[in-house]
């Protein structure tokens, strides 16, 4: 199509008035199905399968078949003349296969000569909540919990949308649990919870606090070698299981920030894991156990989860799992892989990853996270891991997310823990596909026009997708710094914030440790040898500032200001050429997004738009706050050819955002 034509096609549409009269909340996020013109005949197996092609498939007949011998979870398709066949060894897995169809669908693919056959990479596939019993969600920014006083069709949308990418468990509560969690009352309003996933493929599990034996069950000890409180833990769980036959297991945080653990005894977490799932091992529950550990007085926070772990290495039994943040540190926009993923070799492991943009500009950011996913799998091989989970950025917001990008990375979340070798690329393509286009949706001329449009932009939509990590990594912190955060929200700069009494390891100094001589942690082997966590020739490349890879250098290493980079210029320099880097990405991303407006509903267009706007102002902020503050140390110039500070450092300082960690800003830097 000429530009000719592009701009004739655009103003029809305008003129058709579809981007004011087509609008939409995104409450059905990427499942837009069109119930209206169903007249599928889908034979076969009884179940929610069924249900959904019955309601949302526009094609010929489907039969639903239960095959043995095909994995769990597993599927095939296949089509021919105008017929489809779905089958699979289980209820779950015939309906991933629908999802399938409804998907292929949904995105304006031909679905007549089908013949796929797919398995999930990994069993488990879960989401963390961070909820808690009043409802509000840890470093949740997209309202309030949807398990507080969840309605069937909320809880049926979520469910759906879960089976729909692979997703089969979740946790229902914060890993900071409070002990009533097991009270029964509670436990009957998870018994309710579950009765309505089970349909759809997905268990539950809970998020325990380990000194619930004493919390909740009035005992003097949670020690786990105590026989008393293995007994009441028992009790417990036997309880759970009758009122949730099919109830997953447990997620614990021990003995880290503050939570109890096995230590508080005396005991290891292994003693503590075990113990768990000796009770849970008769009801095939299983425990996972995270790894996610640090002491205020630890010299370098990057080395802890190894130091506590490894003289555990095959010490646990084989129905935990330990749970491991990507990162060594926590979710920062860019960390290495946590080295205790190759140093383990007799654990049974799975990663965690943030769907929540806790460190990524919370629900006001378009930060899509696959690339950030794949990033990581370049380094730890899928299969050295067990499961894969992702803490949820889901909310009661009418959009689910916030932001209706981060839907995006709920999807991908799910698609990658079913197969991770899948391109984040690909996966955009599939989300944008599905979550704006009109396909499936309705038919007729002018749905035909605005689906072609739609696929003109949407190459240039993916593109701002996949280069947002790596957008949000330069303006936030680049090189390799993390961790220059506001103290209590973790949304803005503060990499000045150092308050008396506050323990170090939560203060941005500790991390950037700039200084005269330059700036960067030096985790050299003469510094505080977290390279020799890591693999020896990874360990040889991170040790020497000059083979170190860029984007990690001041993690690994205190950079003196006037070190050589690739491009020739100096490390002061680059630092400010990535700051502006990020800037202009973002003001690329509100062009692109600007110029969807005809093709994308005005309700979702205008509320993307304001959250681009946004990001740009506060991008913008981080540029100023960090290069103006830095450079109280580098007491260098900052380069002609880049953007300069268009804010005053003292009045930056002096900005805060009233808000606590269950929410999330309304408009960012808005002075
Ligand atoms: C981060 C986050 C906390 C959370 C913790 C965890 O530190 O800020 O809110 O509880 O991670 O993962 O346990």
């Amino acid at each position: 199509m000429t530009t000719k034509h592009l701009l004739l096609s655009t103003l029809l549409l305008f003129m058709a008035g579809w981007s004011t009269a087509y609008g939409e909340d995104g409450s059905q996020l990427w499942l837009r199905f069109n119930s209206v013109n169903t007249t599928a005949q889908v034979t076969g197996v009884k179940g929610t399968a069924m249900t959904e092609l019955q309601t949302y498939w526009q094609g010929g007949p489907v039969v639903l078949k239960r095959q043995k011998g095909l994995a769990r979870d597993g599927y095939t398709i296949k089509s021919q003349g105008g017929k489809t066949m779905i089958a699979a060894a289980s209820d779950a897995g015939l309906l991933y296969g629908a999802y399938h169809l409804l998907r292929l669908q949904q995105m304006g693919e031909g679905c007549d000569r089908l013949d796929i056959s797919e398995v999930p990479f990994y069993d488990l596939r879960i989401l963390n909540h961070w909820d808690n019993p009043n409802g509000t969600v840890e470093r949740g920014f997209a309202g309030k919990s949807i398990f507080l006083n969840p309605t069937p069709e909320r809880l049926k949308m979520y469910a759906r949308a879960n089976a729909s990418v692979g997703i089969n468990g979740t946790v229902l509560n914060n890993v900071n649990a409070k002990p009533e969690a097991l009270s029964t009352a509670s436990l009957e309003k998870t018994k309710a919870i579950a009765d309505q996933l089970r349909p759809y493929g997905i268990r539950v599990y809970l998020s325990i606090n380990f000194a619930s034996p004493i919390k909740v069950g009035g005992l003097e000890t949670a020690d786990p070698l105590d026989k008393t409180v293995v007994g009441w833990w028992k009790k417990k769980v036997d309880e759970i299981y009758r009122l949730i036959p099919d109830f997953g297991g447990f997620l614990v945080k021990a003995n880290s920030e503050g939570e109890p653990g096995p230590q508080d005894f005396g005991r290891t977490h292994a003693d503590g894991a075990n113990m768990l799932a000796g009770v849970l091992k008769p009801h095939k529950g299983i425990v996972m156990w995270r790894a996610f550990v640090y002491a205020p007085q630890s010299p370098d926070r990057a080395n802890q989860a190894c130091l506590e772990f490894m003289p555990l290495d095959g010490q646990f039994a084989d129905n935990v799992i330990i749970q491991i943040k990507n990162g060594p540190v926590d979710f920062q926009p860019r960390e290495p892989y946590s080295p205790l993923f190759t140093a383990m070799q007799k654990t049974q492991m799975m990663v965690e990853f943030q769907l929540t943009q806790e460190y990524l500009g919370a629900a006001n950011h378009l930060v899509y996270l696959a690339p950030m996913w794949q990033e990581f799998f370049s380094f730890v091989k899928p299969g050295s891991l067990k499961a894969m989970a992702g803490v949820a950025n889901i909310g009661d917001d009418t959009n689910w997310c916030g932001h209706h990008f981060a839907q995006a990375n709920w999807y991908a979340f799910g698609r990658q823990a079913w197969n991770p070798a899948l391109k984040p690329e690909q996966i955009a393509d599939e989300w944008l596909k599905q979550t704006f286009s009109r396909h499936g949706k309705d038919n007729g001329q002018e749905a035909a026009a605005a689906n072609s449009q739609f696929s003109i932009f949407n190459s240039q939509l993916v593109k701002v997708m996949m280069d947002s990590r790596e957008a949000a990594v330069n303006y936030m912190m680049p090189l390799g710094l993390h961790h220059i955060f506001a103290g209590t929200h973790h949304y803005g700069p503060e990499p000045w914030y150092s308050p008396k009494g506050v323990r170090a390891d939560w203060t941005p100094p500790y991390y950037h440790r700039a200084d005269s001589v330059g700036m960067g942690f030096d985790r050299t082997l003469t510094g505080s040898a977290n390279v020799k966590q890591y693999p020896d020739s990874l360990c040889r490349l991170y040790n020497d500032v000059n083979t170190c890879p860029e984007n990690l250098l001041t993690w690994f290493h205190h950079v003196p200001w006037d070190h050589r980079m690739k491009s020739g210029r100096t490390f002061w320099d680059e630092l400010c050429h990535k700051y502006d880097e990020g800037v202009r990405e973002t003001r690329r991303f509100l062009a692109v997004w600007d110029a969807m407006q005809p093709v994308v509903d005005a309700e979702r267009f205008a509320a993307v738009q304001r959250k681009l706007r946004i990001q740009v102002r506060d991008a913008e902020w981080w540029r100023d706050a960090c290069l103006l503050y830095f450079q109280t140390f580098s007491h260098r110039p900052i380069p002609q050819d880049v953007e300069h500070p268009v804010h005053n450092l003292d009045e930056m300082m002096k900005f805060h955002i009233p808000i606590g960690m269950y929410e999330n800003p309304e408009s960012g830097y808005n002075k």
